[in-house]
């Protein structure tokens, strides 16, 4: 008689090293499903990608299945999932971006000069649109966007390890609340202001959509306020 094994489990086993890793990356961190993709960012930068086992070690510490943990992890490029035979990245990595306005200004040349600048320890990686089209080419180095990118602005940047970007003065949070930031938002919540003349304020204002008809704002919200 086929007597079925219990208590064997399948899959990958958790590595307890990398459970140590992870843990200790996460120390500071909520395990709640929504922190997922914080938690792998947190093991990318550690690691520069990640690995099968910080994965599985990652959704044993977070509850998760796997496959949710593996799903997520290689839905998003900039994501590197290296699995046991797999042979990691190098450290740094330079994106280029290879979208409409950056192939016009010169994507493609600069990706093929680069790859002979650069060399082995650095891999070269074209990708879609980093979102500021404005200052086309533009080249990622690690996390740092370099606009107008040349051959010699990205091979300074990748010499000198300039790899975070520049964040630029910004107002908090509580900066704007203290300059009367959200008022309005609580004033409609609290009923101080009717929505009829917020939609009211808001048709003076003459807002137009911006969807090619140029429809006014006011009229829309009107419309959706008064149907049944
Ligand atoms: S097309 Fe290159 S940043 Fe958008």
């Amino acid at each position: 008689m086929n007597k079925k094994k219990i208590g064997k489990q399948k899959g990958r086993l958790v590595d307890s090293e990398a459970l140590l890793e992870v843990q200790k990356l996460m120390s500071d961190m909520p395990l709640r499903k929504d922190m997922l993709i914080e938690a792998l960012h947190l093991i990318q930068d550690e690691f520069h990608y990640l690995s099968a086992k910080h994965l599985v070690a990652l959704a044993h510490e977070m509850k998760l299945s796997h496959a949710e943990v593996f799903e997520v992890a290689t839905f998003y490029h900039h994501f590197d999932v290296i699995k046991e035979n797999d042979v990691p990245p190098p450290p740094l990595t330079v994106r280029i971006c290879n979208s409409l306005t950056c192939e016009m200004y010169g994507a493609k040349d600069l990706t093929e000069s680069l790859k002979h600048v650069l060399g082995e320890g650095v891999r070269i990686q074209p990708v879609p649109c980093v979102g500021r089209c404005q200052n086309a080419p533009v080249a990622v180095v690690g996390k740092n966007p370099l606009d107008l990118a040349t051959i010699e602005s990205v091979q300074n940047a990748v010499n000198k390890k300039e790899v975070c970007p520049d964040i630029p003065e910004y107002v908090g949070f509580s900066q704007y609340r203290g300059t009367g930031g959200y008022n309005l938002f609580q004033e409609c919540n609290s009923g101080k202001r009717t929505a009829e003349s917020v939609i009211d304020e808001l048709k003076k204002s003459g807002l137009r959509g911006r969807g090619g008809a140029g429809f006014p704002a006011g009229m829309k919200w009107d419309f959706c306020r008064k149907a049944p």
